[in-house]
């Protein structure tokens, strides 16, 4: 796509002149390393299911879908039940577009003018976005070197800011860093107690756990959603787009207090789940064991990525490669140009992703082939570069 073309005489928002649309390049290439999906197909079982259960519903799209997407509300109860253990009333679990768009309901019903929300960075690019489109402040610290969570200075930066939202990502993207439980239970306690700027007393931020790669976590850690039913002010995202491989059906869910969901409802689009999107998400949870099933192997492939990645060196020193519980891998650490690496994958067919702190690249776990391929083509790279 071209750069945006906005004539000066359109009243676009002041602050959104000069604004990029995002999104990591989607290029042709054979490899696609660079936005984190689950490289495996779903298996012809659940394709025929899915067209099954499109053609099913094909003959009610005059009307429109049910806007509370109740069946879908209960196989998410029944999909965390299974996999955290945490069983939830419908009430508090909503489904949308996407975690993307789960995120933005947030911003939009607990952000908004004269309130901050608080990240760690670094962290998922997208969210300083939904805070910049719904007017609200935004804030962050710094993590630690090894990209774990400060949580001492976040606590001190709740209690100084007064976010209305304290917003956290575990396993962390581009990272891969998770979140202990007793971090995120510390966490809770401190929002429990603070304020929260311009509103009255009595008022505390909410914590919102961004679970996107959870699924890929080592097995032991549990969920956020664990710590649901005890405290009203947290808020975790799921999705279906990762582990579930499922990106395109454009699938995201909150688990939350009931009156975080409800204060959700408030801003959601009328019908914003189609009949669709319902009937494919409802498809793939009557298959969720083979829509899970790559997830082990993944998990291995990103073991096994990491300890190929700390042999290799760049310039003579050996690559560092983050602690990752996520499907992905930062690694690197001291690429003094590290447009170079990427652009030389890029020429050998590889896609992976300039993102984080400077000196670092990110690889997503692809099959064993497009493993073996970017394993090829990066040592090549890096002999190049080690020759010159
Ligand atoms: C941390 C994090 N949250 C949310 C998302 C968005 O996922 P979805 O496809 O559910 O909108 C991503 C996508 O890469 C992500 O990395």
């Amino acid at each position: 796509m071209s750069e945006n073309t906005i004539p000066s005489s359109l009243p676009l928002r002041n602050d959104l002149i000069g604004e990029e649309p995002y999104g990591a390049p989607q290029l042709d290439v054979p490899v696609c390393l660079n936005v984190n999906e689950n490289p495996y197909p779903p298996n012809p079982d659940v394709i025929d299911t899915i067209v099954e259960r499109v053609r099913e519903i094909a003959p009610t799209l005059n009307r429109y879908p049910d806007r509370e997407h109740i069946k879908l509300r209960q196989a998410f109860s029944d999909y965390l039940a299974k996999e955290s253990g945490a069983r939830l009333d419908i009430s508090q679990l909503w489904g949308a577009n996407g975690s993307n768009e789960i995120m933005l309901q947030l911003f939009q019903a607990f952000g908004g003018p004269g309130r901050t929300a608080l990240s760690c960075d670094p962290t998922y690019s997208m969210y300083p976005e939904y805070a910049r489109d719904t007017f609200t402040g935004w804030k962050v610290v710094h993590r630690n070197a090894d990209f774990t969570l400060d949580v001492d200075r976040t606590i001190e930066a709740i209690n100084d800011i007064k976010p209305s939202m304290v917003l956290l990502t575990s396993p962390n993207n581009p990272t891969g860093t998770p979140l202990p439980l007793e971090d995120t239970e510390r966490l809770l306690a401190a929002c429990e107690q603070a304020d929260v700027a311009g509103a009255v007393p009595g008022v505390h931020p909410i914590l919102v756990i961004d679970e996107a790669y959870v699924e890929f976590r080592n097995s032991g850690t549990p969920s956020a959603v664990t710590l649901i039913n005890k405290h009203e002010n947290l808020a975790v995202s799921r999705t279906m787009s990762k582990a579930f491989a499922y990106a395109g059906a454009r699938v995201g869910y909150l688990a939350a207090s009931k009156g975080i969901i409800d204060s959700v409802r408030i801003v959601r689009m009328p019908y914003h789940l189609s009949a669709v999107t319902q009937a494919v998400a409802l498809a793939a949870f009557e298959h969720t064991d083979e829509q899970l099933s790559r997830v082990a192997h993944l998990r291995e492939v990103r073991d096994q990525t990491a300890a190929w990645l700390k042999r290799q060196t760049y310039k003579g020193v050996p690559l560092e490669v983050a602690d990752s519980e996520s499907n992905f891998l930062l690694f690197g650490g001291h690429f003094d140009n590290r447009e170079r690496i990427f652009q030389e994958l890029l020429d050998r067919g590889i896609l992976i992703r300039v993102v984080g702190p400077d000196g670092w690249l990110r690889v997503c776990m692809g099959t064993d082939d497009e493993m073996a391929r970017f394993r090829e083509a990066l040592a090549e790279v890096l002999r190049i570069v080690e020759a010159q």
